[in-house]
């Protein structure tokens, strides 16, 4: 099985590059299960509601998120629509699994692509964040409930050294573990040595004109004068950051991991 992971989706321009790109990488890289960070989709700032379904509507089959899941208040009702469903749209959008139980949404999605089984798994890092439950516990105690042998797990987190933990933590138990949140990609991807496939950072897919997404001149105006700014999206040069994971879906074990980055045009900006 071949599965992409696109990272952050920032604003009207990542989403755009999605729709422009996805029908090529697809066909390039022969992917058959499709999984985006959409916790950036509404102008930066979380996602709502219509903004999950267009994204759903473009083959994306989860959709990921991490600390701004809650800066569209509609998301909420969103996630409430399920309502037993466990294939709905708003099931296949989640928040980390790591938070506060009784909150609305769930962490992890189990469907099936084909006749191949899968799992995904959404968690938030705690370091230089908000303090939730151990992500590392919570994934034991949800892997004890997974059947399926592909199991990728989108780690959500801002220290490196915390994501690199959880690679190793679960190597050889899940197929793929991959970092989002830094919206900077990391050149450290590799298949761990029990076959889990690791990348501390995907990166983000938007406008890489400004920082992590937003106009540069205001978080520049931030660090000179700290006085409250309204953050706007960046709009230009556009990227698409994701990585391509090839496992053996009879074990789960991963063969390889290769990041990829585009332009507007479908230029390779790897190099
Ligand atoms: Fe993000
Ligand atoms: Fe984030």
């Amino acid at each position: 099985m071949r599965i992409l992971f696109i990272g952050d989706i920032f604003g009207r321009p990542g989403r755009n590059i999605v729709k422009d790109r996805l029908p090529t990488l697809v066909k390039d890289h022969s992917i058959d299960l499709i999984i985006a960070n959409g916790e950036n989709s509404a102008a930066g700032f979380g996602i709502t509601p219509q903004l999950a379904e267009e994204l759903f509507e473009l083959g994306i089959d989860v959709l990921t998120s991490g600390n701004h899941i809650w800066d569209k208040r509609e998301i909420i009702d969103f996630f409430q629509m399920a309502d037993g469903n466990p294939h709905s749209p708003s099931r296949r959008l989640l928040r980390p699994a790591n938070y506060a139980p009784d909150l609305p949404g769930y962490g992890i999605y189990q469907g099936r692509k084909g006749e191949i089984a899968y799992a995904v798994i959404n968690l938030q890092g705690r370091v230089f964040m908000a303090s939730n439950d151990d992500p590392f516990r919570k994934t034991d105690l949800l892997l004890k409930d997974i059947q399926s042998k592909v199991i990728l797990v989108d780690f959500h987190a801002e220290a490196t050294s915390e994501k690199i933990s959880l690679g190793w933590y679960l190597d050889g138990k899940v197929t793929a573990v991959v970092g989002t949140h830094t919206h900077v990609p990391t050149a450290d991807e590799r298949v761990l040595p029990n076959g889990t496939a690791y990348i501390t950072d995907v990166g983000m897919t938007g406008p890489f004109d400004g920082v992590i997404g937003v106009k540069k001149e205001l978080v520049v105006g931030k660090f000179l004068n700290n006085m409250p700014v309204r953050f706007e999206a960046a709009s230009g040069d556009v990227r698409l950051c994701a990585v391509v994971i090839d496992c053996d879906e009879r074990t789960g074990r991963a063969r390889s991991i290769e990041r990829v980055m585009v332009g507007e045009r479908g230029l390779d900006l790897r190099a």
